[in-house]
């Protein structure tokens, strides 16, 4: 906790309607029109946007009396392009808002899709960075309902979307308030046909929301106190999530330890994700496999300036032991049992350019919010552990 809180100024801001529960997708029609849509787009990642999942979603809105549009050709890492063929389908079938269905690129992709709707400058005049966001026309931002299909982003209830810049190979954050969604439906029906690799992976980026931010040492007890509980969930839930994929408990239990890691992470973030974002963005490797590689070698790292929290963190997750170990045992065991690999070389990244991602890393957003302050030198040490599998 800072000494001078007296002379702490900080904004904090608090997700949106939030309608949880099996079968809650049905409640779309209502959600849309209570934001004002008649002609939704739906936005979803290409390899859903084929699937009777999506179908299903259409034919609530048109049983709602809506008039939805389908756009799907979103990648996974969606890229300017893919915001750009969306726009185009969006201003011809004249819609008035965006459903966002999918995992993090399609919710992402869809959230930046109403937002540039009737914005007159580039895209990229809009990363997240001082307050660019000012620039927008809050006018032109079209409504948005975002429904997830996988447990881990949390995009459903955050304000940004990342999207990849091609030309830098950088992932950059698109960043406005009101890109919020105006109601976040968390239907665990629509995530059972997760496989469990993707369940595992999408649930440790949940874990790493979580951990990142209840470690960031910046003053947000309200945002703390979510993180505690949404790594509880995920301790709770996870294993069985990914063994047992139709347990709606469990699926549940994960989609709302996203939601709740999303939230949270507004207190910051922190090396995890610095280093997995230029991983991602170089290797094309999944964030939330990233993510829970690099999870451990970071705590490892962060271990003088996290022991404490580490500590009350072991006590509020019952772990045998009140302790920083325990924690990070806890993590490798839940790492193993989900079948997440121990080094980054297991996923595909070579130790040949960690200079060139380590230079990356330390520019990353998230870098200033690691508990340890990042320098280049310290990245590629990290790195270097993580591509060999050395904690200690
Ligand atoms: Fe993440």
């Amino acid at each position: 906790m800072p000494t001078d809180l007296w002379t702490l100024q900080t904004t904090w801001n608090y997700p949106t309607t939030v309608l949880f529960g099996a079968g809650s997708a049905r409640k779309l029609p209502r959600a849309c029109a209570s934001a004002g849509m008649r002609r939704p787009l739906v936005v979803t990642d290409a390899g859903l946007a084929r699937s009777e999942l999506i179908a299903g979603v259409l034919a609530i809105l048109r049983e709602g009396e809506l008039e939805p549009g389908l756009f799907g050709d979103v990648k996974s890492n969606p890229v300017a392009a893919n915001v750009e063929a969306g726009l185009a389908v969006l201003r011809e079938g004249r819609h008035d808002g965006v459903v966002a269905v999918g995992g993090g690129s399609g919710l992402d992709a869809g959230k930046v899709i109403a937002f540039m709707a009737g914005q007159t400058r580039p895209m990229w005049d809009f990363e997240d960075v001082g307050d660019w966001w000012k620039r927008a026309d809050p006018a032109g931002i079209l409504p948005i309902v975002a429904v997830p299909t996988t447990a881990g982003t949390g995009s459903e209830v955050g304000r940004a979307g990342v999207i990849t810049d091609e030309a830098t190979h950088t992932k950059k954050i698109i960043f406005h308030p009101l890109m919020m969604p105006r109601t976040a439906i968390l239907d665990p029906e629509l995530t059972v046909g997760l496989p469990p690799r993707l369940t595992a992976a999408t649930g440790m980026d949940a874990l790493a929301h979580c951990l990142e931010a209840y470690l960031a040492p910046s003053f947000h007890p309200m945002a703390e106190g979510i993180a505690v509980e949404g790594m509880r969930l995920v301790k709770e839930a996870l294993p069985t999530a990914v063994r047992t994929g139709s347990d709606l408990a469990a699926r549940g239990r994960m989609l709302v330890a996203s939601a709740m890691g999303a939230t949270a992470f507004q207190k910051g973030l922190g090396a995890i994700h610095s280093l997995s974002h230029p991983v991602g963005a170089v290797y094309d490797t999944h964030h939330g496999l990233t993510n829970a590689v690099v999870m451990p070698y970071v705590l490892q790292f962060n271990r003088p300036a996290i022991e404490e929290k580490m500590v009350r963190l072991a006590r509020y997750l019952a772990l045998p032991e009140a302790s920083f170990d325990a924690v990070l045992n806890w993590v490798l065991a839940l790492r193993e049992e989900i079948g997440i690999p121990h080094t980054l070389a297991d996923i595909g990244m070579p130790a040949d350019r960690i200079a060139e991602i380590a230079k990356m890393a330390a520019r990353d957003p998230t870098a200033p919010e690691n508990p340890i302050p990042l320098d280049v030198p310290a990245l590629e040490t990290l790195l270097e552990k993580a591509v060999a599998g050395t904690i200690a």
